[in-house]
């Protein structure tokens, strides 16, 4: 029976909990590293939970009914859903990364040259034909953030699936901004998903978690075989918790990207505010092509203030909202980009991306929406 997203949030697209024993109504935590074989050469179809474990499972069922996958593997973050996309990648090989990217990713890309002779250029892949000039020979993938981190650049995934088709290249997409509840990467084409479930899938600011969901169970495969072998596996515990995290996705979204509107309006009448960056916003440079592959615009919002003072007296007075580096929780939280998620990133390149002293980004939570403005309003004021 086909589901509405809303109820593949709470039960998947095939209720994986009815399987469990006492027909529990949630899936129940098997905290357990190992399970009894019945016979030789016999399984549960579960033998030791680096491999698999039932809490798991279910949750990776999910999440790869929500992003329309062939496979997902839950992480222990996004940072290691990230990495084990790179194991695909034999040493010599080249990337193309968004140039506007979390400096985490940065970070990690930045590692695996050194390691594994991994090189990556990074470029503004809202220009298609900015991509397809950096192909080189040893290219093998395009990787790509939508809307972007922190500059809220859009990026087409059907012209970037094109390109992938000209050079045979793996088409990866980070999908935390906007969450499967508000896009889906694989329907545009995308061959990987990742995401750092931390943020609006598991949405409550109390357990970090990862995902990678193929578009295809050949690579589903391969990263599988990777991921049993190096092991950065999803505790149950914390399974248990994204899991039920994702129940309240579509609601909790819903109303983060309401808030997000009405304060994104509000920021763009305030005279200390020189610029927005939602792309929410009808005059934002990639509102048509975000329209065309999301169903939203999502939480998440940086603005510039008219100086750097402005900015501190921000983030030392804000009381509802928490100066704090993350997003996509219950919870709004304010970020200073500069020295926060970017402060890895080379201070040239930021300031030639504008992640300034003046660039501040909200990760809109779900609060009254006037508290939160009110909030705003006295942190603004001198
Ligand atoms: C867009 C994006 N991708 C990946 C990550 C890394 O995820 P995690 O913190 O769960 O390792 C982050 C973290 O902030 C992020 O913002």
């Amino acid at each position: 029976m086909s589901v509405d997203i809303e109820t593949t949030c709470i039960h998947g697209n095939g209720q994986p909990e009815k399987d469990h024993p006492y027909r529990s109504i949630i899936t129940p935590i098997f905290q357990v590293a190992t399970f009894a074989h019945p016979g030789i050469g016999r399984s549960t179809g579960y033998d030791y939970s680096r491999v698999g474990n039932p809490t798991r499972n279910d949750l990776e069922q999910v999440v790869n009914d929500l992003e329309h996958g062939r496979g997902c593997l839950a992480t222990t973050n996004g940072m290691a859903a990230i990495w084990l996309t790179l194991e695909l990648f034999d040493s010599g090989s080249h990337i193309i990364a968004s140039e506007d990217l979390y400096g985490g990713s940065v970070r990690l890309f930045d590692a695996v040259k050194e390691s594994h002779d991994i090189s990556v250029s990074y470029i503004n892949t809202s220009f298609p034909d900015e991509v397809r000039k950096a192909v080189r020979e040893n290219t093998k993938a395009l990787y790509i953030e939508t809307p972007s981190n922190p500059m809220m650049e859009v990026t087409d995934l059907a012209e970037m699936r094109k390109i992938a088709d000209e050079h045979g290249l793996l088409l990866i997409v980070d999908n935390t901004f906007l969450s499967p509840y508000f896009q889906n990467p694989i329907d545009f084409g995308a061959d990987i998903v990742v995401h750092s479930g931390t943020k609006y899938l598991e949405g409550h600011n109390d357990t970090l978690a990862g995902f990678v969901i193929s578009r295809t169970e050949e690579l589903h495969e391969r990263l599988a075989f990777l991921y049993k072998t190096m092991g950065p596996c999803l505790a149950p515990f914390d399974s248990f918790l994204v899991l039920r995290g994702i129940k309240t996705l579509a609601i909790r979204l819903e109303r983060q990207q309401e808030n997000a509107v009405r304060i994104a309006k509000w920021l763009r009448s305030n005279p200390n505010v020189t610029e927005v960056y939602y792309v929410g916003l009808e005059d934002h440079p990639g509102y048509e092509v975000n329209k065309k592959q999301s169903r939203g615009f999502g939480g998440m919002i940086s603005f510039r203030t008219k100086d750097k003072e402005t900015a501190e007296r921000i983030l030392a007075k804000v009381k509802i909202i928490t100066f704090a580096e993350s997003l996509g929780g219950v919870e709004s939280l304010i970020t200073y980009p500069m020295i926060q998620t970017h402060g890895y990133i080379d201070s040239e390149v930021r300031e030639k991306l504008g992640i300034t002293d003046t660039l501040l980004r909200l990760s809109v939570g779900i609060e009254n929406v006037n508290d939160l403005i009110g909030d705003l309003e006295q942190a603004f004021s001198e």
